[in-house]
């Protein structure tokens, strides 16, 4: 069994027994994040592109639990200079853990680290997202995006049991088309992320639900905190 546990914002973390890897942790500055960086145990710290409000407080877990930071090739670079453990990658690329496969799957959105003192803009290469295949379930994270096309064949081509869908607007597809994007990905269940820790991002969780299942789909808003077994 897995426990998946949402921590606010993008930040989901897959556990089974001793093993688990946390995505996008941004807890430090986080006015939602229900755990503090110290208490996370995880080998793997997966970031699906290199904004702040996903990268916050990667090299720290990292640091503390000796576990290797997974990011496209560019972002995975920067994060080895900053003295963690890295493995790198690219979109389409799939990458065995032992427990656990990955395959990094596109996202339509930037990835830079800004630097306001040097007015300085670091590309750190294409955002994307992160099929995970565990225990012979497959949980899609899709990182920060708006609604594409190329979800359909995301959706033929995988069983996905849980799909993690940003919809909060202005930055990323928002509740419409992430209710589309559901229907692509043939998702079994969603939960949306990337929504209300921010004034600019407030949506409403319940009636994303309610919008889902007049769409015959099935979806949970998880409170920072909450948890789903599957
Ligand atoms: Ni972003
Ligand atoms: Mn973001």
């Amino acid at each position: 069994m897995l426990k998946i546990a949402y921590h606010g914002h993008s930040c989901v973390q897959i556990t089974q027994g001793d093993q688990s890897l946390i995505i996008d942790p941004f807890l430090t500055g986080n006015p939602m994040a229900a755990v503090q960086p110290e208490e996370v145990r995880v080998q793997h710290v997966l970031l699906t592109h290199a904004h702040t409000d996903h990268i916050q407080d990667a090299a720290a877990i990292a640091k503390n639990n000796d576990a290797t930071v997974i990011a496209i090739h560019e972002l995975a670079t920067y994060m080895s200079w900053q003295g963690v453990q890295t493995r790198d990658m690219n979109i389409g690329g799939r990458m065995d853990l032992g427990f656990s496969q990955l395959q990094m799957v596109p996202a339509f959105h930037s990835s830079a680290i800004i630097v306001p003192e040097r007015k300085q803009i670091i590309y750190a290469g294409m955002p994307a997202g992160f099929l995970i295949h565990w225990d012979g379930r497959t949980i899609l994270h899709a990182g920060d995006t708006n609604l594409y096309s190329d979800m359909k064949l995301i959706g033929e081509r995988n069983d996905i049991d849980v799909a993690f869908l940003p919809m909060g607007d202005l930055y990323t597809m928002g509740p419409e088309d992430a209710v589309e994007a559901a229907k692509w990905l043939k998702a079994k269940q969603v939960v949306p992320v990337h929504y209300n820790t921010f004034d600019l991002i407030k949506q409403d969780g319940s009636k994303f639900e309610a919008l889902l299942s007049s769409h015959g789909l099935s979806g949970r808003a998880l409170k920072p905190g909450d948890s789903i077994e599957l």
